[in-house]
Formats: structure tokens, sequence, C-alpha cells
């Protein structure tokens, strides 16, 4: 082979080098992207102080988490937490409830130990003005504490 011929391959070489090279780094960027911002840039106010300092009264056991399990990925009213959260609590639900601001990422540890129980408590309860986080007005004080401890476990 002719130096020019040889030189010619190394070059196409290079070439399809830096081509799976984009591919990589556009795989890379999509995982990154689907697992939802972290930390995301929160739209939700803050609970009452006195509310805030409420921690979660019902015991943290299989049984609680299971329950709250149920409710976030099925038996909540009238639209199940995982669709908007996603199956993982990593904010990415169903693309048909897609929101701005997006849902919280409840695997973002950086963010969820920032928020006291009584936040999220209070937010469940009564939804989040100005975002697609409405209130679940059917859920039991129980219900809401019990899915507290189910969502704390995404962030483990
Ligand atoms: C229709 C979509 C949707 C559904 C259904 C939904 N959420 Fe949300 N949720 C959101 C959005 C949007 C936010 C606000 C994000 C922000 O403030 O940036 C949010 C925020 C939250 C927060 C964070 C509050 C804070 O102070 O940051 C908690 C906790 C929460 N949701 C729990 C739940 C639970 C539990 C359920 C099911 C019972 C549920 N969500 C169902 C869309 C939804």
């Amino acid at each position: 082979m002719s130096l020019i011929g040889s030189l010619s391959v190394l070059f196409n070489f290079r070439i399809m080098l830096l081509g799976f090279y984009f591919i990589v780094l556009f795989v890379f960027t999509e995982i990154a992207f689907a697992k939802g911002d972290c930390p995301q840039n929160r739209k939700t106010k803050s609970a009452p102080t006195k509310i805030l300092k409420i921690e979660n009264p019902i015991p943290k056991n299989p049984l609680n988490i299971k329950a709250g399990k149920s409710l976030y990925q099925r038996k909540a009213k009238p639209i199940a937490c995982k669709t908007c959260h996603g199956i993982n609590g990593d904010g990415i639900g169903d693309s048909s409830f897609e929101s701005n601001p997006m849902p919280r990422n409840f695997t973002c540890s950086e963010m969820m130990e920032t928020l006291p129980d009584g936040q999220l408590f209070w937010i469940i309860k009564n939804g989040s003005k100005n975002t697609s986080m409405f209130a679940f007005s059917d859920l039991s004080d129980n219900e809401i504490w019990q899915l507290i401890h189910y969502i704390r476990q995404f962030a483990k």
C-alpha cells in the first residue's frame, strides 16, 4: 500500500472514532437527562413554620412503607403519584404529564435533605400553587405519612 493509501486509511479510522465518540457522548447525556435534574429549580413555597417542625409521627416499618408504595404506584386518587414523579421517583413520569416546573425528583438526596417531613406533608395535603402538584384531599393524614416514608426511600 502506498504512503497516501495508508494515510487515508488512518484518517478514515479517526473519523470513525470521532463518530463513535459522539454517539457515546449522546447516549450518556440522554441517560443523565432521564434521571431528572439534581438539584432542581424548585418552585414550591415553604409550609408555615409550625408545620415544618412536625416530624413523621408514624413508625417507619415495612407495613407503612408498603402501604405508601401502593398509594404512590397505584391507589392515590385521582392520579397515582408515579404518573408524574416516575416509577423510580426520579421526577420523570408519563410524558403527557410533563410540566413546568418538573415534578420533584425524589432520588435527589441533595435536595430531599433540605425538605423536612412537615414540608412534604403540607404540599401533598394542600398542593403547590402554580405547579401541576394539586392537593390530594382524599388522602387521610395517616396515608400521607405512609407516602412520606415511601418517597424518602428513593433518595437512598
Ligand atoms: C399531575 C402531576 C403530579 C402528580 C399526580 C403528583 N405530583 Fe407531586 N409534584 C408535582 C409537581 C409539578 C411538583 C412541584 C415541583 C416544584 O416545585 O418544582 C410536585 C411536588 C411534590 C413534592 C415536593 C414538595 C416540595 O416542597 O418541594 C412532593 C412531596 C410531592 N410532589 C408528592 C407527591 C405525592 C405523594 C403524590 C401522589 C399522592 C404526587 N406528588 C402526585 C406534580 C405531581
